[in-house]
């Protein structure tokens, strides 16, 4: 009995989420679900330019003759930086190889340290029901982050950290060959997208990294910190929708 009411709150918390960021539609039948193409073109508030639907160009790094396993093995035995002896668990990430769609967030908290798996605290629930509302299963697409292990007290990275994990995510982009990438918050940014001043300049307009269209949006402890606000939630909702919108459907 208390799996099923448990499973219940779990569909309303859901459901919840999809009305407070403007997804309600995918719960209501009467309201068509976004045209592909026409969410790639939305002006958003705070957008400095139109984000145009970006071409589909593929990626332009080498081909490289390893696995992702592969990767995953040298992160964890890695100790390049100081991160690495802070760490319980590195975090190599974890997805669906063959996904279209990949996830980089800035690095792992305290929840992924102990777990050795990204995104699963807080910020990491909300980013699972963001993926849902997409259209995605968790499993179904990749997530990474920029650095591999927990920087001390959840502080941003420094510079000689995420340039020492730089060639781990090079190398899982170069493998993965993603059609898209969604950036979660500033770190994630700056990785892609040279000289970014603020989130503001970028946020919601598709940028390019060695040929592959990449998203810049807000991180989802960012939301989890403005909880109430639901203009950011929707702004991040619109981004979504720009990248289902360049997907063009599963
Ligand atoms: N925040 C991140 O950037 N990555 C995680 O894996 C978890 C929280």
């Amino acid at each position: 009995m208390k799996r099923k009411s448990d499973a219940l709150s779990a569909l309303a918390d859901r459901v919840r989420f999809f009305e407070e960021i403007g997804a309600g539609f995918l719960f209501r039948s009467e309201e068509p679900r976004p045209e592909a193409g026409a969410a790639g073109e939305t002006i958003v508030a705070g957008s400095p330019r139109p984000a145009a639907r970006p071409a589909e160009s593929g990626l332009d790094l080498p081909r490289v003759d390893r696995t992702l396993d592969d990767v995953s093995a040298e992160i964890r035995a890695c100790r390049k930086c100081s991160l690495a002896a802070g760490r319980t668990k590195a975090v190599p990430g974890e997805g669906n190889p063959k996904s279209p769609l990949m996830f980089v967030g800035e690095g792992p908290g305290h929840d992924e340290d102990v777990q050795g798996r990204p995104f699963v605290g807080r910020a990491g629930q909300l980013l699972t029901k963001i993926i849902a509302a997409m259209g995605y299963e968790r499993s179904e697409v990749f997530i990474a982050n920029v650095v591999k292990c927990r920087p001390p007290e959840n502080r941003v990275p420094h510079r000689e950290e995420a340039e020492a994990c730089a060639p781990f995510l090079i190398e899982q982009i170069s493998i993965l060959r993603p059609r898209v990438i969604v950036a979660l918050g500033k770190t994630a940014v700056d990785f892609f997208v040279p000289n970014v001043k603020a989130m503001g300049a970028v946020r919601g307009v598709f940028q390019e990294w060695h040929g592959l269209p990449v998203m810049p949006t807000f991180h989802p402890s960012y939301l989890v910190r403005n909880e109430g606000n639901r203009e950011i939630k929707r702004m991040v909702w619109n981004d979504m929708q720009k990248v289902m919108a360049f997907l063009g459907g599963k």
